[in-house]
């Protein structure tokens, strides 16, 4: 079983529109809404691979009744911590030539919340994955991913982290089985030096190996991947062919078809491969990729 943490998930409420300008009236000519937050896109797409996961987190009020409905409608498990008062946020992106993203912060979330979060946490088995995704919010204690996964020490449960700065390096001496910092990310935790060739991007790669990370999967948008496997060895992938339509959730679905790609066959060269075209699929896509829009860009790296 793959569990996702998302501390502060949405609904995402997605409009079309061709045109855009402040001081008028702006139409959409289509609008969606849908689950949105970082964990719970792993757990989407990993839903779409026919990964067992269930996506934990906190909700709240109508939105948060309504998120639940639309995760169970596209039968993606979930066991969310009930908060007493306030609503789930609902995001909205607008998608026009460029995209507009607005975030909204999220409900209060107090000390009994926290702890009925951990108390989920005594679910998970020895070889379960946990995967922390995203920032924790201003609301919350700072150091909520180390206490999830002090908790958690010496249980076998694999870890994986998809978070920034601090908040990433302070799960290091966890030994996560992975972390997939974007190549930006992973120049800020030295001083933001800028990484270009893979070269540098592998070099830096093991420096958050020598501070006790396994696998390092280095995602750089449209020029592809690298992964330092816990072996020691460089991989480095591209993108397969495709017209880019959408930015949100690549990284999400980049860790989730890794995740299912070492699942299926314990093999770091699959891994990535399926891992990178879940990311592609992702971007060619309006919003998360299918599992068709996926197998076809894996298709493409297993040529
Ligand atoms: N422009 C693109 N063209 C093709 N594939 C892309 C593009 N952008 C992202 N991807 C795919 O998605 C993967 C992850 O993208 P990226 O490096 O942007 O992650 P990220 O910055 O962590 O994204 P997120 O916003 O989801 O956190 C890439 O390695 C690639 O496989
Ligand atoms: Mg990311």
């Amino acid at each position: 079983m793959v569990y996702t943490v998302t501390c502060n998930p949405a609904l995402d409420y997605v409009m079309w529109a061709d045109d855009v300008a402040p001081g008028r009236i702006n139409r959409a000519e289509k609008t969606a809404l849908t689950y949105g937050g970082k964990g719970i896109n792993v757990s989407a797409v990993l839903t779409r691979l026919g990964v067992p996961t269930r996506a934990l987190g906190f909700a709240a009020g109508f939105t948060g009744d309504k998120l639940k409905a639309l995760l169970t409608a596209d039968g993606i498990a979930h066991d969310f911590v009930d908060l007493a008062s306030g609503e789930t946020r609902i995001n909205v992106k607008v998608k026009a030539a460029e995209e507009l993203d607005f975030n909204a912060a999220g409900p209060a979330v107090t000390t009994a919340d926290i702890a009925l979060l951990m108390h989920k946490l005594d679910a998970l088995r020895p070889g379960d994955f946990l995967v922390l995704a995203g920032t924790v919010s201003k609301n919350l204690p700072q150091d909520l991913y180390e206490r999830m996964l002090t908790r958690l020490e010496g249980w076998g449960v694999q870890v994986v982290v998809d978070a920034e700065r601090s908040l990433l390096r302070e799960t290091l001496r966890f030994r996560p089985f992975l972390i997939k910092p974007n190549h930006h990310e992973l120049g800020a935790l030295f001083g933001g030096v800028e990484l270009h060739s893979a070269k540098e991007i592998a070099t830096y790669a093991k420096k958050l190996q020598a501070e006790g990370a396994r696998n390092v999967l280095v995602s750089r948008a449209a020029d592809g991947a690298v992964l330092v496997d816990e072996t020691g060895n460089c991989h480095v992938i591209g993108n397969a062919p495709g017209t880019v339509r959408n930015s949100v959730g690549c990284g999400d679905s980049m860790v989730a078809g890794f995740i299912a790609g070492w699942l299926q066959r314990g093999d770091y060269v699959h891994a990535l491969r399926l891992g990178a075209a879940c990311g592609n699929a992702t971007a060619f896509s309006d919003m998360l990729a299918t599992k068709e829009e996926i197998d076809k860009a894996l298709a493409y790296f297993e040529e």
